[in-house]
């Protein structure tokens, strides 16, 4: 039996089930890039993506390069900031090319919709976007994705690269965080300064 951390109050979604999900969506987007006489380019939003990325990219039979960028969106806890930042751009020439943004998370949508629009200005030929979650009630912008593993609900939610306060993006799970204790730490904290 897998053991639940202390600050999930719930396992969402287990590792079998995200690993056989992810391995559908690589099927899907294997044959939707199948004749493309370019290798695409994946581009994996840090950190949070990583555990998916790394298994989303071992299920692909088409040629690939992978690249990175670095967006803020969230001021150290839970709460999000409304201008996501760029902190760190792709490396590759992006001109001219097949994108793949992959995700491991969309929520109101800020920050994919800051990534695109940098990377059209760029001069990419094609962009799409792959999330393993989808928090489609959030969306505050208008942002069509393009494949995604799991529509889920709204709550803070950890694990699977989804962190709490840079921690816990090593869970093999995606979990409900416990909100009430995650509150007792954050009280801790205040006081301690
Ligand atoms: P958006 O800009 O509001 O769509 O937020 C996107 C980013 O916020 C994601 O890439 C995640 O890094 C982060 N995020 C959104 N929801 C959660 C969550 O429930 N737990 C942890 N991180 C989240
Ligand atoms: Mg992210």
């Amino acid at each position: 039996m897998l053991k639940k951390h202390e600050l999930v109050e719930k396992i969402l979604l287990n590792t079998k089930i995200i690993n056989t999900k992810i391995i559908e969506l690589a099927n899907e987007v294997n044959s939707y890039y199948k004749d493309n006489k370019e290798p695409i380019i994946l581009i994996g939003i840090l950190k949070g993506c990583l555990p998916f990325l790394s298994q989303f990219m071992l299920n692909l039979n088409i040629d690939c390069l992978v690249d990175f960028m670095y967006v803020e969106s969230y001021l150290g806890q839970t709460k999000a900031v409304s201008k996501p930042k760029i902190k760190v751009d792709v490396i590759n020439d992006v001109r001219g090319r097949d994108l793949l943004i992959v995700e491991d998370i969309i929520d109101s949508g800020n920050s994919l919709f800051k990534i695109r629009n940098h990377l059209q200005e760029l001069g990419a030929k094609s962009i799409k976007i792959i999330t393993l979650l989808d928090k489609k009630s959030k969306r505050v912008v208008d942002i069509e994705v393009d494949w995604y593993g799991f529509e889920v609900p709204d709550h803070f939610l950890v694990g699977y690269g989804l962190d709490y306060d840079e921690k816990l993006r090593n869970l093999p799970y995606v979990g409900i965080a416990d909100l009430s204790k995650i509150a007792i730490l954050e009280k801790n904290k205040k006081n301690s300064k």
